[in-house]
């Protein structure tokens, strides 16, 4: 019997009769889609982008924007039922609307264990969990101009730090079991090229992107024998909200950053997560890394006049 979780808010467990798509029948929501626990064949699986009834259901978290939202359509073009989770109940619920009945969403915050927990309540076995909520706030240098600027700077490092870092770690915890059951789990972290590069003024959004990484080869090590596979994304400069985000809604200088150059659209991330968790169960994609043509490095950015 599979169990996975009934509309937005409701925590409690919906069961659902084998080989159904685990949400409520008769719903009106009721997606079209079956699903299953288990990956196909090699020779079964159909490519990506192509509906299939039986790929399960993929959690996504930060999914009420940018590469969650996107990434969350694709698994449902890829033929996943998905659960979404963020912080903004309203535009959580519009992307879900949007998605189509394959697609529920609950509240989460990714710093709070209780909110985790609450999120996760009732899901006894998921196929694929991307953790993918969090983001930077600010572009200052570690030692601050003066005493309040520091006691200000902390702050925002305390919550880069938990939500990219202490949040995944939360997120994955509370899944494990849910993966392990599937069979076939995959648990995929959207880190950064800042997980894996430096650069001035990004030292909390960097420090935390890092230990992010770290906590992925960790999890690869400690879950090894597991039926979970560790995937890592670790994408360049991407067109979302992430910039106005950072610079706390100033929209000129978030649109600054990404001025003279193509960036990479939330969709090309999503389809490098699809692309990685519908490859056999045997293949472990264990980290993309992801950059627009016009960026060779975290501070290498090519700008047309
Ligand atoms: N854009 C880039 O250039 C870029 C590059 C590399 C990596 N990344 C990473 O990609 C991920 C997605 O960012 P994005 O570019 O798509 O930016 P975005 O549009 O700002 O999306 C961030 C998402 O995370 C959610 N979120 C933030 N804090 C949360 C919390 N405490 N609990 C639950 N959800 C939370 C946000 O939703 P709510 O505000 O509704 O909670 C939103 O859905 C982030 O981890 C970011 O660090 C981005």
């Amino acid at each position: 019997m599979a169990v996975v979780p009934a509309d937005a808010s409701d925590t409690a467990p919906v069961s659902a009769p084998a080989g159904s798509s685990g949400f409520p029948s008769g719903s009106a929501a009721s997606p079209a889609t079956e699903s299953s626990a288990t990956e196909p064949s090699a020779a079964a699986r159909p490519a990506v982008g192509t509906a299939d009834a039986r790929r399960g259901l993929a959690v996504v978290t930060g999914a009420s924007s940018g590469i969650g939202a996107a990434s969350a359509r694709a698994l449902v073009d890829a033929g996943f039922d998905v659960l979404l989770g963020a912080r903004r109940a309203d535009r959580l619920a519009a992307v879900a609307a949007d998605i189509g009945p394959a697609a529920r969403s609950r509240p989460l915050d990714v710093t709070d264990a209780a909110s985790v927990q609450a999120f996760a309540a009732g899901v006894t076995s998921c196929e694929v969990v991307v953790c993918n909520a969090g983001g930077a706030l600010g572009l200052a240098p570690v030692v601050a101009a003066t005493a309040a600027a520091a006691e200000a700077e902390e702050e925002r490092w305390r919550w880069m730090w938990e939500a990219n870092v202490a949040g995944v770690a939360r997120t994955v915890r509370a899944f494990l079991p849910a993966l392990v059951a599937s069979g076939d789990g995959r648990i995929v972290v959207i880190t950064s090229v800042a997980g894996h590069q430096v650069y001035p003024g990004g030292g909390g959004y960097t420090a935390a992107k890092h230990a992010a990484a770290a906590v992925v080869q960790t999890l690869r090590l400690e879950l090894l024998g597991q039926p979970v596979r560790i995937i890592e994304v670790a994408p360049g400069m991407v067109d979302t909200e992430f910039s106005l985000v950072r610079f706390d809604g100033d929209a000129e200088r978030a649109a600054a950053v990404y001025t003279g150059t193509v960036p990479l659209t939330a969709a090309d991330v999503a389809e490098a997560v699809t692309w990685a968790v519908t490859r056999p169960p045997h293949v472990a994609v264990a980290r993309i890394d992801l950059f627009p043509r016009d960026q060779a490095s975290a501070r290498d950015v090519h700008r047309r006049p």
